[in-house]
């Protein structure tokens, strides 16, 4: 059984969090759209002396989301959620979790480490945890440190991706795991969100399409290479965050790079911290998953959300239909 707060989505999905892409306009479009809207809470980032963006971010998601759901009664937005990358060099997390707790965030996604103590936060304000994991030895350890539900992110995902198929990877936590359980990875359509259910997840976590909206904080050179790019553009590479991810590999070589010449770099130079130093041409390399051919152009999250619904919809009548034929 799914939580109260993930059941009565319009269709079941979420829209994942997303580095520099995911703000509140972003959030506030998925969560009205009928989805569980997200946003890495880095991505609230002031400048020094300035009022702390996070809180004005939550103030406002919170309020325009209850406005909404006063005059919508009978449609009233989806929950959002709020992603922590738990990594020993995020000097902001003790805060970070301080603040989402005191404005009660009712969904918390957590990345690249898993802690009892944030789990422990996200319960104490009525909240859930979900944690994100690439392989089952993470899912099991994630669950025992307190989370209630993963996230599998599968081979083909936008940034740091897992290296296993989504089969592969469900079917390995199904074997053991009853709760709440979401698939990431390439999906990109309501057939893919009906077919990660069909393969045993719940819910369907989305990145990339969403960076091809009109509310996401991307530049629009970003959007359109989006739109016009398929999976034989997407290249892995651990050279600019130090772990494995997914990247467009046209936004690699306008940074002057081969992209299929790309050196590798050590985890141990992953940095959260806000002082890390990155070369220049790196702010122009983008992400994205494989699952972004199903992408055309640039629209509101809501006619995004509208396709999904209506893709959704029409992929589960043709499996009935399927099955009505084979039966007569
Ligand atoms: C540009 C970009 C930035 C991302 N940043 C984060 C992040 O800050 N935190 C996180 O947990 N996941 C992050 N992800 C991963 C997504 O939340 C999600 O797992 C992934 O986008 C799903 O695959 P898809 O893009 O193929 O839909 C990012 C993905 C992309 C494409």
């Amino acid at each position: 059984m799914l939580p109260p707060i993930l059941q009565g989505l319009r269709i079941p999905v979420v829209g994942s969090p997303m580095f520099i892409v995911s703000g509140p306009e972003l959030v506030i479009a998925q969560c009205k759209a009928g989805i569980v809207g997200s946003f890495p809470a880095l991505n609230a980032r002031e400048k020094d002396g300035d009022p702390i963006l996070l809180e004005a971010w939550l103030t406002r998601i919170t309020e325009e989301l209850d406005r909404y759901n006063q005059a919508n009664p009978d449609r009233p937005a989806a929950p959002f959620a709020v992603n922590q990358i738990v990594h020993r060099s995020n000097g902001r997390l003790e805060r970070d979790i301080e603040i989402c707790h005191r404005h009660k965030v009712p969904i918390w996604i957590t990345s690249l480490g898993a802690r009892v103590e944030v789990n422990e936060a996200a319960h104490d304000c009525g909240g859930i945890a979900l944690h994100d994991v690439i392989n089952n030895v993470f899912a099991k350890k994630a669950i025992e440190k307190g989370a209630d539900g993963l996230i599998a992110v599968a081979a083909g995902a936008g940034g740091h991706a897992g290296p296993q198929s989504p089969f592969a990877l469900l079917q390995e936590i199904r074997d053991w795991f009853n709760g709440p359980l979401l698939l990431s990875g390439a999906i990109a359509t309501g057939r893919a969100v009906l077919a990660a259910q069909v393969m045993g997840a719940d819910l369907a976590y989305i990145g990339s399409p969403f960076i091809a909206t009109d509310e996401a904080n991307a530049q629009p050179d970003y959007k359109r290479m989006i739109a016009e790019s398929g999976a034989m553009d997407i290249v892995t590479s651990s050279l600019f965050t130090g772990v494995s991810g997914n990247y467009l590999a046209p936004s690699i070589r306008n940074a002057g790079m081969d992209p299929d010449a790309l050196d590798h770099a050590d985890a141990e130079t992953m940095s959260f911290s806000e002082g890390a130093k990155k070369p220049k041409a790196w702010s122009t390399i983008w992400g994205a998953g494989q699952g972004i051919g199903a992408i055309r152009e640039t629209v509101p999250a809501a006619t995004y959300v509208n396709r999904l619904a209506d893709e959704y919809r029409a992929a589960k009548a043709g499996v009935v239909g399927l099955e009505a034929a084979r039966a007569g």
